[in-house]
C-alpha cells in the first residue's frame, strides 16, 4: 500500500520520473516472485561422475502446493517434476528416471537442487530449474559446459596387410579438449619405435623406418580422427601398433595388430611369371636331357647290333 501510494505520488511531479522508473522495476519485481540461485558459473565434470545442479532460495516458502520442474532446455525434456507433495517419475523422460535424484527432504530448506548421475557426453547443455509457490515463481538456468572425457578408440583391431600396400590405422578420440590441444603418439610397441608424433597441429615423423611413409589426414583431425596411413608396407612392419593421446594429466591409448604380411596381387603376378619362367627353362632342360639320352640309347642299340 506505502509503495502504491508513494508511486502515485511521484507520478504527479515531472521531475521524480527517474524515481518512478526505479519503482514500477520494484513494483514488477515483487510481482514476478521469487529470486532462485544457481551456481556461480557453468559446471564442467568427469564423464560418469555425479553432478548437483543447485537450485536454492534464500527466502522461505510455502511447502505446500510447492512444484518444482527441472527441464533440458535443448532438447526440451523433462528431467524431474516435483508436485503434489511428490517425484513425479512417470512424467520424466525415461532416460532420467534412474540418473536424476531429487533431495525431497531439502525442499523444506528451500534446496531444491538436483543431483544427475553417471554423467553422459550429450548431458552437455542447459537445464531450468522452475519452481512454483502459490501464485509465485522463480527460475535459475544451469549450464554443465563440459563433461570431461578423453576417449580413444580404434575401429579395427587388427588389420591384414599385404608387402607394398598402403593400410590405414584406426584411431579416433572423443573429448571435450579441442584436436588442436591434444598431443597423438603413434608408436610401434615391441621395438618402442615412435613412428609418429602430432603436437602443436603438425605431424612429424624422425624413425628413418617410417619417415616419409606415414601420415595423418589432416582434414579428419578436426574431427576427432587421428588414423595412420602406411605406406608400402614392408615385412618388418608387422607388429602392435598403439595410438597415444595426451591433454593435461590425462591420457588414453587404442592398439591395432598389423598380421598376416601376404603377398599383393602385383607380387603374385611376378611370382606367376617366374614360376613360369622356371616351368619353361625346365622343360627345355627335360628335352635336351630325353634327346641325349635317346641318343645314349641309339649309340648302345648300334653297339649291340
Ligand atoms: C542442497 O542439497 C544438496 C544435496 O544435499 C547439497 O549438495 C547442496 O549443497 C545443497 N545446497 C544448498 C544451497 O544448501
Ligand atoms: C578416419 O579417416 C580415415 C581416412 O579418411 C577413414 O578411413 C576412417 O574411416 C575415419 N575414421 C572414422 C572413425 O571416421
Amino acid at each position: 500500500m506505502t509503495i502504491c501510494f508513494a508511486y502515485f505520488c511521484n507520478m504527479l511531479d515531472p521531475k521524480m520520473y527517474l524515481s518512478n522508473f526505479v519503482f514500477i522495476s520494484v513494483l514488477l519485481m515483487i510481482a514476478d516472485g521469487f529470486t532462485l540461485r544457481g551456481p556461480s558459473g557453468p559446471l564442467v565434470a568427469p564423464l560418469g561422475s555425479s553432478v548437483v545442479l543447485p537450485c536454492s532460495v534464500d527466502e522461505l516458502l510455502s511447502v505446500e502446493s510447492l512444484e518444482v520442474e527441472w527441464r533440458r532446455t535443448d532438447p526440451e525434456t523433462l528431467v524431474h517434476l516435483y508436485q503434489d507433495g511428490e517425484s513425479r517419475a512417470e512424467s520424466q523422460q525415461q532416460d532420467y528416471q534412474d540418473r536424476a535424484h531429487f533431495f525431497t527432504d531439502q525442499i523444506q530448506h528451500g534446496n531444491f537442487s538436483l543431483r544427475l548421475d553417471n554423467l553422459r557426453a550429450e548431458d552437455k547443455g542447459e537445464y531450468t530449474c522452475r519452481v512454483y509457490s502459490q501464485q509465485e515463481s522463480g527460475e535459475t538456468v544451469v549450464q554443465i559446459k563440459d563433461v570431461e572425457r578423453l576417449l580413444v578408440s580404434s575401429s579395427d583391431r587388427s588389420i591384414s596387410a599385404s608387402v607394398g600396400e598402403d593400410v590405414t590405422l584406426n584411431c579416433s578420440v572423443d573429448s571435450h579438449i579441442p584436436p588442436g590441444d591434444l598431443e597423438v603418439s603413434w608408436k610401434k610397441t615391441v621395438e618402442d619405435i615412435q613412428v609418429l608424433l602430432y603436437q602443436d597441429n603438425e605431424a612429424h615423423s624422425s624413425n628413418e623406418r617410417y619417415i616419409d611413409r606415414v601420415e595423418l589426414f589432416p582434414a579428419e583431425i578436426p574431427k576427432g580422427n587421428f588414423s595412420l596411413r602406411l605406406k608400402s608396407v614392408r615385412t618388418e612392419d608387422k607388429g602392435v601398433y598403439m595410438c597415444q593421446v595426451f591433454a593435461g594429466d590425462l591420457s588414453a591409448n587404442a592398439t591395432v595388430t598389423v598380421e598376416q604380411m601376404g603377398f599383393s596381387v602385383s607380387h603374385i603376378m611376378v611370382l606367376i611369371l617366374c614360376i613360369a619362367a622356371s616351368g619353361s627353362a625346365l622343360l627345355l632342360c627335360c628335352l635336351i636331357y630325353c634327346r641325349s639320352q635317346n641318343e645314349g640309347v641309339f649309340l648302345k642299340l648300334c653297339f649291340t647290333s
